[in-house]
């Protein structure tokens, strides 16, 4: 809806920027940190591994100090888990801990919120060869203990959690579950007792929270894919509310209202992986609310009818990472109005206001951006900056989106671009950059890591000095 004015954003809106531990940090072997998932995965050769990542993690100051300059309000990061507890659970890595004190206390120096995500994709390779992981029982209580450790090692000074990142991501991707990616038919049945199992921890964890962090907010961070109906076929529609059922509210709805939705009951049950509810399980996901919802927007997708035929049966699904065709129910197919970055990603701020408003009207929860962003590949040029201007375009509709979704009352508490130094992708390595400092390597030459700003550095200030006025 179009409105004479549009509302200012508030004056404490929160103006940050994401990363994740395995993505930035790199040292990966040092001091004392354990195996996670994402260090034994097999990477392409072409790509780089986890282990320099933009070395973060010996210069941290100096990022934050870019951070201050570009005057952000908040930095949202995440714990590697395995620095903390090298195998999951057990003994402590005291220099582990030290670390993430030093990088919040600096934060704080620096006038900028910690927003920290508990658990992003790096899931201890030790609670694998232990017992098989998220898909055990037992996945439970460790990462509870391991919240638990954070709110009193932190919790003085860090007031906003994030539980997991992109569960829904998690539960079809095996690798990220420390599974073999073969026999996916097999591996989406596991995924959703993994689900059940994180969903029953991440509860646990917000009554945690609850109890320990004075002033203490938490919440979930998931990917929301906004979906619409390829035609006006009163099919595609449907296809279109089955997607989002099953793709995007199942999770939500046992975050927020702890339930196993109607059609998603239905979905699980009818290909047998429905996972064992033990009692109190959903009482424990009643009974802890979030006080947020976080969640991470990079495109739309457009969304057709997919009715059986001769060739496939219930129960098939094919992956382009996600599932994104699942025979009787809907696929993805090309959205022919927008554009796409390179990888694909159809670029869609509208589809950021349409799931800021039905996320608000379904759950009422005040809403967080933790992750938004534009990769791209991108070269240092020999003279003047980078100038990142379709970086700077994507990232200003977006912004746009949500200051719109806010005039219309959505409650939103901030909004973090991912990212802020470049780091390293989830599937490309270092060729696909989100930053807006460039960080001076390559997938394999490691160079000398030097920061430099790109043009969006000084847009994105300049964002922030006037509240979201000047986009
Ligand atoms: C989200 C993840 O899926 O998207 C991040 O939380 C990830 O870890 C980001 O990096 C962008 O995805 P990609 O594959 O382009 O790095």
């Amino acid at each position: 809806m179009q409105t004479r004015k549009v509302n200012d954003f508030p004056k404490d809106f929160l103006w940050g920027a994401s990363s994740a531990a395995f993505q930035i940090e790199g040292a990966a072997y040092e001091d004392g940190k354990g195996l996670s998932v994402m260090d034994v995965r097999k990477v392409k050769p072409e790509i780089c591994d986890y282990s320099v990542a933009s070395d973060h993690y010996h210069r941290y100051k100096e990022d934050i100090a870019l951070m201050k300059e570009c005057g952000l309000k908040a930095y949202r990061f995440s714990i590697a888990w395995t620095r903390i507890f090298p195998k999951g659970n057990g003994e402590v890595n005291q220099k582990g801990v030290d670390f993430y004190n030093d990088l919040i206390n600096e934060l704080i120096r620096n006038d900028i919120v910690p927003i920290v995500t508990i658990y992003h994709f790096e899931y201890p390779q030790g609670l694998v060869d232990q017992y098989g992981g998220w898909i055990n029982r037992r996945s439970i209580e460790d990462y509870v203990n391991y919240a638990e450790f954070l709110f009193r090692t932190y919790g003085d000074r860090v007031k906003y959690w994030l539980t997991i990142n992109e569960q829904d991501h998690v539960v079809h991707m095996p690798f990220r579950l420390g599974l073999t990616d073969d026999n996916r038919k097999e591996k989406e049945k596991l995924g959703f007792l993994a689900n059940h199992n994180m969903c029953v921890a991440a509860a646990l964890a917000i009554k945690k929270c609850h109890e320990i962090v004075e002033g203490g907010k938490i919440g979930p961070a998931t990917c929301f894919e906004m979906m619409y109906p390829t035609t006006n076929n009163p099919a595609d529609m449907l296809a279109t509310m089955d997607a989002m059922e099953i793709r995007n509210y199942y999770l939500l709805d046992l975050n927020c209202r702890g339930e196993y939705n109607g059609t998603f009951r239905r979905y699980l049950e009818d290909r047998n992986m429905m996972p064992e509810i033990y009692p109190g399980d959903m009482e424990a996901m009643k009974e802890n609310r979030p006080d947020f919802l976080a969640f991470n927007y990079y495109y739309s997708e457009s969304i057709s009818a997919n009715p059986l035929d001769d060739e496939h049966e219930i129960g098939d699904i094919e992956f382009k990472l996600l599932p994104s065709k699942e025979a009787g129910i809907y696929k993805v197919v090309k959205n022919e109005n927008l554009k796409a970055t390179l990888w694909g990603w159809e670029i869609d701020d509208t589809g950021l206001q349409c799931s800021a408003r039905l996320l608000y009207d379904r759950y009422r929860l005040p809403l967080l951006i933790t992750e938004c962003g534009f990769g791209n590949k991108e070269v240092w040029p020999e003279e003047g900056i980078l100038e990142d201007d379709d970086r700077i375009d994507y990232l200003s509709r977006h912004i746009r989106a949500v200051k719109e979704a806010m005039n219309l009352g959505v409650d939103f508490i901030g909004f973090c671009c991912w990212s802020f130094i470049d780091l390293i992708s989830g599937h490309s390595g270092f060729s696909k950059r989100y930053g807006f400092v460039y960080v001076n390597r390559d997938e394999h030459d490691l160079k000398d890591m030097a920061r430099r700003k790109k043009k969006s550095f000084y847009w994105y200030k300049r964002v922030i000095e006037t509240n979201g006025e000047e986009l």
